[in-house]
């Protein structure tokens, strides 16, 4: 006879938290959100502590180095995506770890032979309106020279006019040498009154570029989570398949931390995956492992040694694995069914592995609902895809900026390895779609909206940091009409007015 689940599956929008008793002291800025990433013992703290709940998918459309680096600044993790060659992976995380704060290596760079309507593509796919310019298009080419918008003008200018007839050229610019201190770059921004300042190497090629706009906003990140040489913290996706090859370079790319991206975790292969790393590693590898969707799930991981286990089928928002195969469960249900298993893992063994809630969330409630329900942090694909730092073009499709986002299972991404049960090295049928979704501008500003709501229900619940939260939560089911009343209804609404739309 089959195993039947008590109750019904759900998910987070069928979900409310009542408030509790809050104290004078409840207010959000006393609201810590720090959390551990890897597992612990009793009496001993994580190896790896995030400064916000929030980590970025391991997918194509949402995990590059530049939303790495935008994500670490305010102190949560990316897990660069796997499916691309591991080389090509490690070179990405490399491209973190040497990052240095207020030194940007150009991710639009133009070369003397294109074209005014390439700048101006590119201006619109990227959002920068400075642009290097290299002898190759190459972020560290020959430095040639730089656009920016004062070089041109749409209006006048022929768009098949090239860029070497434009641009400032190399000769002209004021640059500095590499190895030049960040303060020393800000003086000379500020002494010939500069908007940017090209960083050049002995040969003259381009290294990076110093920002005067990015001088101040630096000096507001106090959330941000570097390692101890003062890089930005990393994580990196692996499969079940190429491990042996891939962790290796990954390992000496300098990644904090590795994460098996599977849309099916309970299996042989997560665990021989484990294995294969202890064996080579021992614990000095943080990795952790998914996805499962239940208790038996989350102990059979937990006992292969993962540094953290991830909750999740089908949920995520571009998923249509349960259409196409019926397997999955409501986000919510799977999430408090997993933290309960993490929980009496911990009374028994004296082992705490942090559950991650990957998929599903749509609104920012459903972010402190996930973390009242257990979650010790989130794994977000859709709503980092919408920034700016995302790797995806944004396109103005019917007079709306949108970005790009295509699942891992679809055609698009070809991960194989993500879906695989017998190495035939094809996705034998997609489970997932390519879509577009709204563009929301800067990660920093959009994160740190999200979080304000959460450490301020979180002040309704009488709790100050996340341990607190799940302890004193309250937590109702709704019922379909009560759904209906908590949203504005019973009025007639002003077309100015977009507050009805919450979705993040
Ligand atoms: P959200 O809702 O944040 O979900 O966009 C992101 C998560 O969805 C998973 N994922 C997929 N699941 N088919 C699936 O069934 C896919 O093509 C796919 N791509 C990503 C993944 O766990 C991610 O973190």
């Amino acid at each position: 006879m089959a195993h039947f689940f008590e109750g019904e599956s759900h998910t987070f929008s069928e979900y409310l938290l009542v408030p509790g008793y809050s104290s004078h002291e409840n207010v959000p800025q006393g609201v810590s959100l720090k959390t551990p990433l890897v597992k612990f013992r009793r009496g001993e703290h994580s190896a790896l502590t995030m400064n916000i709940p929030l980590t970025s998918a391991v997918m194509q459309a949402v995990s590059g180095p530049r939303l790495a680096i935008a994500l670490a600044q305010e102190g949560g993790i990316s897990f660069i995506y796997q499916s691309q060659a591991p080389e090509q992976e490690a070179k990405m995380v490399r491209e973190v770890k040497s990052y240095k704060a207020g030194f940007v290596v150009s991710d639009s760079t133009l070369t003397p032979s294109m074209t005014l309507a390439d700048v101006l593509e590119l201006r619109n796919r990227t959002g920068h309106s400075t642009m290097p310019v290299t002898e190759d298009g190459s972020a560290h080419g020959l430095f040639c020279g730089i656009v920016t918008s004062r070089d041109y003008r749409v209006s006048r200018d022929d768009p098949s006019k090239r860029v070497c007839e434009f641009m400032t050229p190399a000769q002209q610019c004021i640059t500095a040498q590499e190895g030049t201190t960040l303060k020393a770059a800000n003086d000379i921004i500020w002494d010939h009154k500069l908007n940017q300042l090209p960083i050049v190497d002995g040969e003259g090629r381009l290294v990076s570029l110093v920002f005067r706009k990015d001088y101040d906003s630096h000096k507001s990140l106090p959330n941000e989570l570097l390692d101890e040489h003062k890089s930005y913290i990393v994580g990196a996706g692996i499969n079940t398949r190429d491990y042996a090859e891939r962790v290796p370079l990954l390992v000496e790319a300098g990644a904090d931390v590795l994460c098996i991206d599977s849309s099916e975790g309970f299996s042989e292969w997560e665990k021989l995956t484990l294995d294969w790393i202890r064996e080579h590693y021992g614990n000095t590898v943080k990795v952790g492992a998914g996805n499962i969707v239940d208790a038996e799930g989350f102990r059979y991981l937990a006992e292969a040694g993962a540094d953290f286990v991830k909750v999740g089928i089908g949920g995520g928002s571009i998923c249509i694995t349960r259409e196409q195969k019926g397997i999955g469960r409501g986000q919510a249900s799977a999430l408090i069914d997993v933290c309960r298993a993490r929980d009496e893992y911990f009374e028994e063994a004296g082992v705490y592995v942090p559950v991650c809630s990957d998929g599903g969330i749509v609104y920012d409630y459903h972010m402190t609902l996930a973390l009242a329900m257990g979650a010790d942090f989130l794994m977000l694909g859709r709503y980092f895809a919408r920034f700016d730092e995302s790797p995806t073009r944004r396109l103005n499709v019917n007079g709306s900026y949108v970005k790009e986002y295509w699942g891992e299972g679809s055609a698009r991404a070809r991960n194989w390895a993500r879906y695989d049960l017998g190495g035939d090295k094809r996705l034998s049928f997609v489970e997932g779609v390519d879509s577009y979704v709204p563009y929301a501008g800067p990660l920093k500003e959009n994160v740190e909206g999200s979080l304000t709501k959460v450490r301020s229900t979180m002040c309704n619940c009488g709790a100050l940091d996340l341990c607190e939260l799940r302890e004193k939560a309250k937590i109702t089911l709704v019922s379909a009409t009560s759904l209906v009343e908590g949203g504005a209804h019973d009025v007639i609404l002003k077309e100015s007015d977009s507050s009805t739309n919450f979705r993040s």
